[in-house]
């Protein structure tokens, strides 16, 4: 029988399905889950490459990823790996992938293939949580403004991927980076699976407030992160042999920790496409940037 468990902070745990084999029933409750908890884990599964882009075109397109080393075998398959002997992580501070698109991925579906003997979470937190529980000046800010997002700082030629040795044959295709265009979306949104309000701003993507200077955007900015990433919004999955997360971008952020150096952590991740996003007013929608 499928039991879906609430974690403490933000998510669900979907025990009781194999993945690779769902019933008509099943995945009707693993997308109810998904929609109301914004990331779902599944323990002990078996999944091959072929059942794992199974699994993702249950949801969406697969978005093929443009900056990933993608698997020889599976283009559809981004690679997410650091070896012993990198000292950087792929996505180590809080994100939301492909916030700088027009419209931004619906999610990823991230495998455990190969994990260091201990160390290597991810964390999650809740936007729908940290929305409800803004503080007023910060919720009028975000309920009337939309944000400016970008991918440019971190992928383009000039971008932090390519600052830093350690990413060569991991991250690349820094001529795309360089053709991104920046887009604007409201700071919040209405969840398109769930209606409910998330916050839609983050640390890796999100450049500027629409129609606020840099220094006072930076501020609010900073303001906001500060309260989002507290602990009450967020949980912590640690990786077993089997292991699978399946989050939503519009409704969560994530954190890839980095604390195992000396040893390799292999992960398989598949991002789906989303759709252009609303506010909750549906005044405010997502626009490419005018600047
Ligand atoms: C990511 O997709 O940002 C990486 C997540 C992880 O490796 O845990």
């Amino acid at each position: 029988m499928v039991t879906v468990s609430p974690l403490e902070g933000t998510g669900a745990e979907v025990t009781g399905v194999d993945i690779a084999n769902l019933s008509e029933d099943e995945l009707a409750i693993v997308k109810q889950a998904f929609a109301n908890h914004g990331v779902i884990f599944f323990r002990d599964q078996n999944l091959s490459e072929d059942a794992h882009i199974a699994f993702a075109r249950k949801f969406s397109t697969i978005n093929l990823n443009r900056f990933f080393a993608r698997h020889p075998d599976y283009p559809e398959i981004a690679l997410v790996v650091k070896e012993p002997t990198d000292d950087f992580n792929i996505g180590g501070a809080w994100h939301a992938d492909h916030s700088y698109d027009a419209e931004p991925a619906l999610g990823s579906i991230l495998v455990a293939r190969q994990l260091p003997p201990t160390g290597g979470d991810t964390l999650f937190a809740s936007m729908n949580a940290a929305y409800e529980a803004l503080p007023t000046q910060l919720r009028d800010l975000v309920d009337t403004h939309s944000a400016l997002h970008s991918g440019k700082h971190i992928f383009a030629r000039d971008g932090a991927y390519e600052r830093i040795p350690d990413f060569k044959g991991r991250i690349g295709n820094a001529e795309a980076g360089d053709e991104l265009v920046d887009t604007v979306h409201p700071m919040v949104i209405k969840h398109p699976l769930s209606g409910k309000p998330c916050l839609f701003v983050n640390p890796g993507f999100t450049i500027g407030i629409d129609g606020m200077d840099d220094e006072e955007a930076k501020l609010m900015l900073l303001a906001l992160y500060e309260h989002a990433g507290q602990p009450q919004f967020t949980c912590r999955f640690t990786w077993e042999p089997g292991s699978v997360a399946f989050w939503d971008n519009r409704a969560v952020w994530h954190l890839a920790e980095n604390d195992y150096a000396g040893h390799r952590r292999v992960m398989h991740r598949i991002t789906v496409d989303g759709c252009s996003l609303e506010g909750m007013n549906s005044t405010i929608a997502s626009r490419s940037a005018t600047v």
